[in-house]
């Protein structure tokens, strides 16, 4: 089985890297995750990386002029360690054009929402707003619009009556951990099946 060179990007707590990383240690898991790039120094999980024993690397967008000198810059250590699929865990910058072009077809998102309902930020509290029965969460191909790219998977919770948006997140954030390494999983296989270019 071919087991897909996997870059984890995040930008905080890493919880979700972190249970990509635990699944990734199953033998037969498709991927084999070979770095974790946070733009933020202090990020929580580049310590979980290492304790992993993946190297974790910090690409502080804020040393950089521009968004693509930054993406440049990610991109540069993403090819030094072979990378074949990026996995978005958390990672709260817009990608440019460039950068998503370069990566097309082999860079996935998890969104806490269900896409194509509420993009971008605030998501539990639109749902609650909203009077949603029910919210979650989506894995999707990153595209050039924000949150806009075609969906792998979803999975769904409750809305509960008294819910703020703090429960509800950490509702939705249960169901993403289950689902980020199953719809990861079939985008490996999704891009191993394709015909090579
Ligand atoms: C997760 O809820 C993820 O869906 C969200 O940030 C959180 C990161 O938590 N991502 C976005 O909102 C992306 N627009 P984590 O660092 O513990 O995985």
């Amino acid at each position: 089985m071919t087991r897909l060179r996997l870059g984890i990007l995040i930008s905080g707590r890493g919880s979700n890297m972190q249970r990509l990383l635990d699944a990734s240690s199953e033998p037969d898991f498709p991927a084999k995750p070979v770095i974790v790039l946070s733009n933020r120094i202090d990020a929580e999980g580049l310590e979980t990386a290492k304790a992993h024993g993946v190297e974790g690397m910090a690409v502080p967008h804020a040393n950089f002029e521009t968004r693509e000198a930054f993406e440049h810059a990610v991109d540069t250590a993403l090819q030094a360690h072979g990378v074949e699929i990026i996995a978005l865990a958390g990672f709260m910058r817009v990608l440019t054009p460039w950068f998503v072009r370069r990566w097309q077809s082999r860079m996935i998102n998890i969104h806490p929402s269900l896409l194509p309902k509420y993009p971008g930020l605030k998501t539990h509290a639109r749902a609650i707003e909203a009077g949603d029965a029910e919210a979650g969460c989506s894995v999707h191909w990153v595209t050039e619009g924000v949150d806009e790219g075609g969906v792998i998977e979803q999975a769904r919770v409750p809305v509960k009556a008294g819910d703020t948006p703090e429960t509800l997140a950490d509702r939705v954030l249960l169901a993403e951990h289950e689902l980020y390494p199953r719809a990861l999983a079939k985008a490996c296989r999704i891009i191993s099946e394709r015909p090579a270019r």
